[in-house]
């Protein structure tokens, strides 16, 4: 039968009646499009669990801040399509601007401080407006269960708060990242990076895994940690730009100054002009 592809919310609405209709539980993947192997990840998850898959592709201009980074995001439907098609998606939801946005919402969802620190410091109003179009697609699909990677673990952290906070009627399931052989994440924006930058974009990774043996051999001290990971990027390299480097309680998304406990180690390192973003957990001592 295939993916359909339905644009409208009406149109989506009449199908997921039939599919409510007939019992099967239905499993939402959001995503911005440009799909690769984490997101498909991600839909093989809803597969296996759910009667009924539906992945939403909107780049919502809301949550960017930079209208270059907005104008530069790929757009690649045909594909998209595609790819859901081949790992049986049942419902693509890609609406325009302006059937999400018929007018600006007045009423938002506020992250409190679960934005204060990471991407959240530097990317002012864009957890807010993430936080408020995946609320919009919970409106809309009423899904039973919806799937997120870890790759964005602010995003992750928010989305199970306000859920949790809202009493939002749906079970949010996180996937662990997906990586390159060399360890890069992966993201829609490495598409971006030049021969060269893709090189040069693996510090992000090292640097984490450095903060993480650090904190498996007992340092309990996180601007330490913090320093020697930090140094695994390579200064000579003009390319490369830290943004930040934090050690966080993976819940409430604040700093730890001492670890004692799990914590997620994330970074945003800018290679050229395009920002990369990754985490990993990491448990402490064993
Ligand atoms: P997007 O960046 O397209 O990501 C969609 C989903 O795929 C997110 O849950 C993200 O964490 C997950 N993902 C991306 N790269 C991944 C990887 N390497 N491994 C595992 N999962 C990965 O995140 C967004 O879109 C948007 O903010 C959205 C939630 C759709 C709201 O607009």
């Amino acid at each position: 039968m295939g993916a359909e592809l339905v644009e409208s919310i009406e149109h989506l609405r009449q199908r997921l009646t039939e599919a409510r209709r007939a019992n099967a539980t239905i499993g939402l993947v959001p995503t911005m499009g440009a799909l690769h192997a984490g997101h498909v990840r991600l839909i093989e998850e809803a597969r296996h669990e759910c009667q009924a898959v539906v992945v939403s592709i909107f780049v919502n201009p809301l949550q960017f801040d930079r209208e270059d980074d907005l104008r530069r995001y790929p757009r690649r439907l045909d594909q998209d399509r595609q790819l859901c098609d081949r790992f049986g998606v049942d419902l693509v939801f890609a609406p325009a601007v302006t059937e999400m946005y018929p007018v600006p919402p007045e009423c938002t969802i506020d992250v409190g401080h679960l934005a204060d620190h990471l991407c959240g410091k530097y990317r002012p109003g864009h957890f807010h407006s993430v936080a408020t179009v995946v609320m919009k697609l919970f409106g809309i699909v009423q899904p039973d269960r919806a799937y997120f990677g870890e790759k964005d673990a602010q995003q992750l952290a928010i989305i199970r708060r306000f859920v949790a906070d809202l009493n939002v009627p749906v079970r949010i399931v996180g996937v662990p990242t997906v990586r390159e052989p060399d360890g890069l994440a992966l993201s829609s924006r490495n598409a971006q990076l030049g021969p060269a930058e893709r090189q040069s974009a693996i510090a992000l990774f090292r640097a984490l895994k450095a903060a993480d043996r650090r904190i498996a051999s007992g340092d309990t001290d996180a601007e330490q940690v913090k320093r020697l990971a930090a140094a695994e990027i390579p200064p000579d390299d003009p390319s490369l730009r830290l943004e930040y480097l934090e050690i966080v309680d993976p819940e409430t998304m604040q700093p730890v100054t001492a670890i004692t406990g799990p914590v997620r180690v994330a970074g945003a390192l800018w290679v050229g002009s395009t920002r990369l973003i990754d985490n990993v957990l990491s448990l402490g001592a064993t």
